[in-house]
């Protein structure tokens, strides 16, 4: 395993720890708003500091772009973390949450993580090297087709310009799969299409934090992720499809035609 990815797994074990001893009391966790639907509790802010320590002790020369402290500028090397992805299922027990990290250097995602504390689950990939869930090699699905497709999503609960775009690809996608997932934690349904339990995913609004890690698993897997017009854009605009390679072009279109 390469170093840092070694250090990105040591961290979002450090995170996971903070997040599963809150868990354990959620009666007694005090939360605030960031903005519509967007929480932060003590859990989110310390699980953040416990995954910090650990990188920033390993390469204090690094960038740091982190969901609830923001950027520091750093060397070539920038941490781009998450460090609850799920805080809304977190704060009502709801078990789909995860810690995601990941290591871009000039724009290029190099090393990534995504762990689910409850299930002790770690997916971890570097470029070029395949993707791993605890040490196993990951493929992602073989459908061949988007009639027997389980998809996931997300709704975009905050930024309510982009519902009718998604409105309508949802509307689309309906009839066309057998079925659709809305878990609550984007990094970590990315995983699962990495991991080949969905066979695509699709969401509109996300943040560098949420896909980062989740983008390269899928790819070292060997599936696809792009932007809605297909273009590698969609670290900056959030909005992405991801899918196993055969149904990719079809699910893609789709959602391109839902006019966002
Ligand atoms: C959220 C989750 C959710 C997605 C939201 C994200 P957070 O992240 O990934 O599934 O639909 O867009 O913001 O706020 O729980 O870290
Ligand atoms: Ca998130
Ligand atoms: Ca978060």
């Amino acid at each position: 395993m390469h170093p840092m990815l070694h250090t990105a797994v040591r961290s979002v074990r450090e995170g996971g720890r903070v997040i599963l001893m809150y868990f354990s009391q959620l009666d007694r966790l005090e939360y605030s708003s960031k903005g519509r639907n967007d929480f932060v509790s003590q859990a989110d802010i310390e699980a953040e500091r416990a995954v910090l320590d650990v990188l920033t002790h390993a390469y204090p020369e690094h960038g740091v772009l982190a969901e609830e402290s923001g950027l520091q500028e750093g060397s070539e090397y920038t941490w781009v973390i998450d460090p609850l992805d799920g805080t809304t299922n977190f704060l009502h027990g709801f078990p789909m949450f995860a810690v995601s990290v990941a290591a871009m250097r000039n724009g290029i995602i190099e090393h990534g993580v995504v762990y689910d504390p409850l299930r002790d689950e770690m997916f971890t990939a570097s470029r070029g090297e395949g993707a791993q869930l605890n040490g196993k090699r990951l493929r992602v699905s073989s459908t061949r087709q988007l009639t027997p497709a389980l998809l996931g999503t997300g709704f975009p609960s905050r930024d309510l310009s982009i519902m009718e775009p998604w409105m309508r690809s949802f509307q689309s996608l309906v009839p066309k799969t057998a079925g659709i997932r809305r878990a609550g934690a984007a990094a970590l349904d990315l995983a699962y299409v990495a991991a080949g339990r969905l066979d695509g995913f699709w969401e509109f609004g996300l943040k560098p934090w949420d896909v980062a890690a989740g983008a390269l698993l899928i790819r070292e897997a060997g599936g696809l992720i792009s932007d809605v017009s297909g273009e590698q854009g969609f670290i900056e605009s959030g909005n992405l499809v991801a899918a196993t390679p055969h149904i990719f072009e079809d699910f893609r279109k789709i959602v391109a035609r839902s006019g966002l």
